[in-house]
């Protein structure tokens, strides 16, 4: 059994391909796609549709596409489908993190949210699968490990971030791991 993912993410393979061990996860690479896939929606399920669909119309494969990002409340959901260019350039995560802080000077209530959704195109069906975890913002970073906003993202019932924890602690519980939890559920039903 084959499934494409749109990415070349090679963290998120991993994970992924450690979840699903009886499918032959393939990146965009593995099938000679190497096009930047504009995600140009202003939701995460547009955006990960986005992907899916057109990996699908020009390689006819199954396939599947995530789309993630941080929601701060006090930020009226900001940075979400924009953080990774939050500061303006594509996976600054300094810069971005930098904005964040900025922006959260001063706030008391730092309540946030990582999301991932993952649009899945199997067989003529197309089924979400949507992952959180919940957490709060720093007020100065904390970590050297993981990436994007792991630093600021204190995760509720934790005394670390993300990024002092170590990645196998972090995709136990990361929005991401959820939402892929969610899809093996699915595919093994
Ligand atoms: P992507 O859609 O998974 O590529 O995520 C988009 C952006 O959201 C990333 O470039 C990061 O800035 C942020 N992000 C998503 N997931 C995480 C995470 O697990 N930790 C920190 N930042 C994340």
């Amino acid at each position: 059994m084959q499934l494409v993912f749109a990415t070349n993410n090679s963290n998120k393979l991993e994970e992924v391909r450690h979840r699903l061990p009886q499918y032959q996860i393939q990146s965009m690479q593995d099938i000679g796609c190497f096009d930047d896939i504009a995600e140009t929606g202003s939701t995460f399920e547009v955006n990960a549709r986005i992907k899916a669909l057109y990996l699908q119309s020009r390689f006819g494969c199954d396939c599947f596409a995530d789309d993630s990002g941080l929601e701060i409340e006090a930020l009226n959901g900001a940075p979400g489908v924009y953080s990774a260019r939050y500061a303006g350039k594509h996976n600054d995560a300094e810069a971005n993190i930098a904005k964040v802080l900025k922006n959260m000077d001063g706030k008391t209530m730092r309540k946030a949210k990582f999301v991932t959704v993952i649009c899945l195109l199997k067989e003529g069906k197309e089924v979400y699968f949507r992952g959180e975890i919940h957490g709060t913002i720093t007020s100065t970073k904390k970590g050297e490990k993981g990436f994007g906003y792991d630093p600021i993202f204190l995760p509720d019932g934790y005394s670390t971030t993300f990024a002092e924890m170590t990645i196998d602690d972090k995709s136990k519980v990361s929005h991401r791991a959820i939402a892929i939890e969610k899809m093996t559920k699915w595919l093994e039903a």
